[in-house]
């Protein structure tokens, strides 16, 4: 298969406004897409601070764009790369789509099936999904074989790695295209297979929300189980607030996929992760969630 020149990401939350940055910085003609159009503008911001961050502090050889004279002028590209949009037809001529929309099977499915019948039949179909069956929502289309499951870790333009699954009929074009766009965007891969969480969030999700167990049976205060993990484990962040940074409504979906999927009450999601989730504490995303960051805490920058 030729290698991708236009990318389509759906969703321009947390994790697609950081794909679709990754795609304008490696060269690809990106179309970004969200139903909320609020949404599109905090990207559009957001984009446009982090690729001038990776600009003011040298951070250069992020950027695939090495033949341009300054790294302003590659950023100022990168930026031209970037088309935002919230109507899907727009993204017609993409080679490579990724879904970065709320962790919901139903609306996912919903979506392939739109995308399926709107982009050209050689496009490649990605999830980045955290849980869910790459399978079911392959079955959701005409073309499961090209299908396939393609986890980034916020945020997408730092962290190092994209965790790749294979559907049951993900063909071998369909996992080497995804592997050089990967690599192509300068990250590790690890391959897991189609089960429940995949590899990262299988381990970290049942520590997480055996952190809130930990805060809602009063063994000690956020702080104290933060500063524990992180110094007495050498977390680089503390579960509580790597919750906050992931989206407690995110953390909570992923433990019913993961308690629904495999069937054992020790993936229950704790009652207080659920309560603040009821309660509109997402985390920071919206302000607030174990931590209130409304009182001036600084978010994590990518
Ligand atoms: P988010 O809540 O920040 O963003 C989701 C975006 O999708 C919103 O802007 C929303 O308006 C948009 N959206 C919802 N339905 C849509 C539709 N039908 N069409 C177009 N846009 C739609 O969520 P976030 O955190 O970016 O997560 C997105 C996906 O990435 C989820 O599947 C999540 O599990 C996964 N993920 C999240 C990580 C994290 O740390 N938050 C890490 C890795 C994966």
């Amino acid at each position: 298969m030729a290698e991708a020149k236009n990318l389509g990401v759906v969703g321009s939350g947390q994790m697609g406004s950081g794909i679709a940055q990754l795609g304008a910085m490696h060269g690809l003609h990106v179309w970004l897409l969200d139903t909320d159009p609020t949404a599109l503008y905090r990207a559009k911001k957001s984009i446009s601070s982090s690729l001038q961050r990776f600009v003011s502090k040298g951070q250069i050889s992020q950027f695939s764009l090495v033949h341009y004279f300054t790294w302003q002028a590659a950023c100022t590209e990168a930026l031209g790369r970037l088309e935002y949009t919230s109507n899907i037809d727009e993204l017609r001529s993409a080679d490579f789509i990724v879904e970065a929309i709320v962790e919901s099977e139903d609306v996912k499915k919903k979506l392939f099936i739109e995308l399926d019948k709107i982009t050209k039949s050689s496009a490649i179909l990605a999830s980045n999904t955290s849980s869910i069956s790459i399978t079911r929502l392959a079955s959701a289309t005409s073309r499961p074989c090209q299908v396939i499951g393609m986890h980034f870790m916020n945020p997408p333009p730092i962290m190092k790695l994209v965790e790749i699954v294979r559907g049951a009929d993900t063909s071998d074009e369909t996992f080497h295209a995804t592997k050089a766009l990967a690599e192509r965007f300068h990250k590790t891969i690890i391959c897991s297979q189609d089960h429940p969480g995949f590899i990262v969030n299988r381990i970290l999700m049942p520590m997480i929300n055996e952190a809130f167990f930990t805060l809602y049976t009063g063994v000690a205060t956020k702080e104290d189980i933060d500063t524990g993990m992180k110094l007495g484990t050498n977390h680089p962040i503390g579960p509580l607030e790597l919750a906050d940074f992931i989206g407690l409504d995110v953390c909570l979906s992923i433990m019913k996929v993961l308690h629904a999927g495999l069937g054992d009450s020790k993936y229950a999601p704790c009652p207080l992760l659920v309560q603040y989730v009821d309660a509109g504490r997402v985390g920071r995303k919206c302000g607030v969630g174990v931590y209130d960051y409304r009182k001036g805490s600084e978010p994590i920058k990518a």
